[in-house]
Order: structure tokens, then C-alpha cells, then sequence
């Protein structure tokens, strides 16, 4: 096992890069580790906090337990006729994850092209961009139970899956660790256009009938163009989630801001594009010291430098209090605050 390391930087283990320790640190090389680790009453009882590519976490203090970063490598695959199973550590590199599969024609995550992150992290969050989500091409996971000391497998209904949510942020928070994921994709490629920003980029590069390969780059294409490189200037993605309000709100809203940017749900719901009520509250590219918005992306909150988490925290407030101000909506964050 891993050994435990003490007063741990966690700059590079979180893509904000702001600075905090941990008072303890330790990686996760495989599912036996786990229950190693867990041996030892001490971190059993301990506060903990997984991390997978630290993607989406903003630090905003010292965290006073342990941190165990999943490191599990590994990706096979299992073909069954048009069907195939890959299976992945929880440590591999999402957009590892991606390219394997696109590089050998497995379809359904070339929409998921570069979200940053891990395998394991993705079924917490139930990852999405561009008309897909991770529940799309979900087929199971194996976790591991810290209290029960035992490795169990979820499947899609197990899992509760909702819009950047699933079970594991909320009953078995803090109670499982995934240690793999196993993904259901195809050779028979349904390919996913019904994103706008995907279909016009075809067009202009008069791709009538585009391959997986072509999705796939399109949507890198688009990212680098709209988002920040967290390997180049600190940020976590979309700092707060599209907002889901009903029906009625929306009327109101719309009659007052008739461009309103917005996608109709079910169940007469309506998910408004947070992006535009941050820029319609003025803060787009805006900038206080080292914290900003992106200038492309206003959901994107940016380390400019070497601002402090809880700049970044503060920042975010300041952008919750404006866009209530001025469209009643309490926008919430997608990131987790530590
Ligand atoms: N918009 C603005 N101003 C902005 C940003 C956006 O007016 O500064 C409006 C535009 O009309 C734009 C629309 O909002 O067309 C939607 O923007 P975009 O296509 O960038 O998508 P999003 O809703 O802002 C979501 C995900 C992203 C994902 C994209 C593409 C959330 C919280 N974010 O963003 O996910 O890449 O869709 O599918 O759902 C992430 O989770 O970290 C992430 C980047």
C-alpha cells in the first residue's frame, strides 16, 4: 500500500492550483488498498475526502483528515457482436478513456471528448457536455463500502442519476469509494448531433456524414476554443450548475428578459443557460485581483495567478448576489467547496 504522507501541498492535486494542505495523504493503486486502509480504525473514523484529477474541487481552507487520491489503472474491453463492454480503473484519465474508444470505433463518449478528470469521478457527477451524459453509456461500477468493508457493484438504477448528480453526492456520500467503472458502447455508432454548436462546426467543414473520429475532434475543437486549459490557468469547468426552474417562473422571466437563454425540460421544467445570467449581470471577463470569469465562458471562474480559495469562494458569491438580484435565481454551485 501507499504510504501515508503528512502536511501534503494539494496545488498540483486540483486544477484551481490554489494552495492548502492536507494533514494526511495517500494514493489508491488498486481495490485491495482499500480495504487495507481501511484496516486501521484510525481512517475509518477519520475525515476523508476522495479525489480523483481534482477537477472539481476548490479548496478554500486546509483540510484537516486524510486524502486519498484514486490512482487505479487499467483499461480493457470485451466485445459482444455490436455491443462492447470497456472497463476502466477509477484513476484513468477521463479523456484517456475517450481516445481508447474512439480509437477503435467503440461509440457513445466522443461527445465527452476532454472533460477533464477521472473515470471514477464521473458517475458522481454524471459528467455531461454536448446532448450527453454520462448515464447514457453507464453500465456499472464497483465501489467499495468503508463501513460494510466489502466492494459492491451499482448498476444505472442504483445510481439515481440526475443532472450533475447522482447517489453517490448524496445517501452514499463519503460512505463508498468507486474504484472502476464499466461503460456500455457500441459499433454501431448513433451519432449525437443535436447540440447546435456540434452541427453548425460539421457543416462549416462540410462533413455530411461524420464518423465518431469527427465528433470527437469537433468537440475538442470547440472546448479549447470556449474553455479555459486548466493545464495552463487554474478552473474547474462550469463553476455553478444551469439552473432548472418551473414552468411559471419562466413566463415571468421571459417577459421581463425576452432573450433569455434557455432548453425546455419535462414535466414542464425549463433550465436556464447560467452562463448568460452571469453575463447579463455584467460579470463576464470581469476581474477582481486574481480571480476572474472567463472571457469566452462566463460560467468558468479562473485563477488568473495565485488567488487564494477563498477569493475564489468570495468571487462566487458576489456573482450569486448579483444574478439574484436581477433575475430572482439562486444559482448553485456545480464545484465542491471544501
Ligand atoms: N452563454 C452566454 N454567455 C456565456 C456563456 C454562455 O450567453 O458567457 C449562453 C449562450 O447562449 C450559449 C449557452 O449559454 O449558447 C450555453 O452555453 P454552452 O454551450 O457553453 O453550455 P453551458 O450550458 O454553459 C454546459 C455544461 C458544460 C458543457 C456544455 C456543453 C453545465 C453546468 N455546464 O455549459 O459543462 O461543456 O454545457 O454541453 O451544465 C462542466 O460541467 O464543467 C462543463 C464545462
Amino acid at each position: 500500500m501507499y504510504p501515508i504522507a503528512e502536511h501534503v501541498s494539494l496545488k498540483n492535486l486540483n486544477t484551481f492550483r490554489v494552495e492548502a494542505h492536507a494533514r494526511w495523504f495517500t494514493e489508491i493503486h488498486q481495490e485491495e488498498d482499500l480495504s487495507l486502509l481501511f484496516a486501521d480504525q484510525q481512517w475509518k473514523g477519520a475525515a476523508r475526502l476522495v479525489i480523483g484529477g481534482g477537477s472539481n474541487i476548490l479548496f478554500t481552507r486546509d483540510f484537516e483528515g486524510l486524502i486519498i487520491r484514486m490512482n487505479i489503472p487499467g483499461i480493457t474491453h470485451q466485445i459482444d457482436g455490436e455491443s462492447v463492454l470497456v472497463h476502466a480503473g477509477a484513476g484513468v484519465v477521463w479523456n484517456d478513456l475517450v481516445l481508447y474508444c474512439v480509437e477503435r470505433g467503440f461509440a457513445g463518449v466522443e461527445n465527452l471528448t476532454l472533460i477533464p478528470g477521472t473515470v471514477g469521478a464521473s458517475p458522481v457527477q454524471n459528467i455531461g457536455a454536448y446532448g450527453v451524459e454520462l448515464k447514457d453509456v453507464f453500465h456499472s461500477c464497483r465501489a467499495y463500502h468503508i463501513k460494510k468493508g466489502e466492494v459492491i457493484t451499482f448498476l444505472p438504477e442504483d445510481c439515481r442519476f440526475g443532472y450533475r448528480d447522482s447517489i453517490f453526492k448524496h445517501e452514499l456520500k463519503n460512505q463508498v469509494i468507486i474504484t472502476s467503472v464499466t461503460f456500455k458502447l457500441s459499433l454501431n455508432p448513433q451519432i449525437n448531433i443535436s447540440y447546435g454548436a456540434i452541427r453548425q462546426e460539421l457543416e462549416t467543414r462540410h462533413i455530411d456524414e461524420p464518423g465518431i473520429k469527427d465528433v470527437s475532434l469537433v468537440v475538442s475543437e470547440i472546448r479549447v476554443s470556449k474553455l479555459p486549459d486548466p493545464s495552463t490557468i487554474g478552473n474547474a469547468g462550469s463553476f455553478f450548475k444551469n439552473p432548472v426552474i418551473n414552468e411559471q417562473q419562466f413566463v415571468h422571466l421571459k417577459s421581463a428578459f425576452p432573450d433569455i437563454v434557455h432548453y425546455c425540460l419535462p414535466n414542464s421544467t425549463v433550465k436556464l443557460a447560467a452562463g448568460w445570467l452571469i453575463e447579463k449581470s455584467g460579470w463576464k471577463g470581469k476581474q477582481i485581483r486574481q480571480t476572474a470569469t472567463w472571457k469566452n465562458q462566463a460560467l468558468v471562474i479562473v485563477n488568473v495567478g495565485s488567488a487564494l480559495g477563498s477569493e475564489i469562494y468570495d468571487f462566487s458569491e458576489e456573482i450569486i448576489k448579483d444574478v439574484n438580484e436581477k433575475f430572482n435565481i439562486t444559482l448553485e454551485r456545480e464545484v465542491n467547496v471544501f
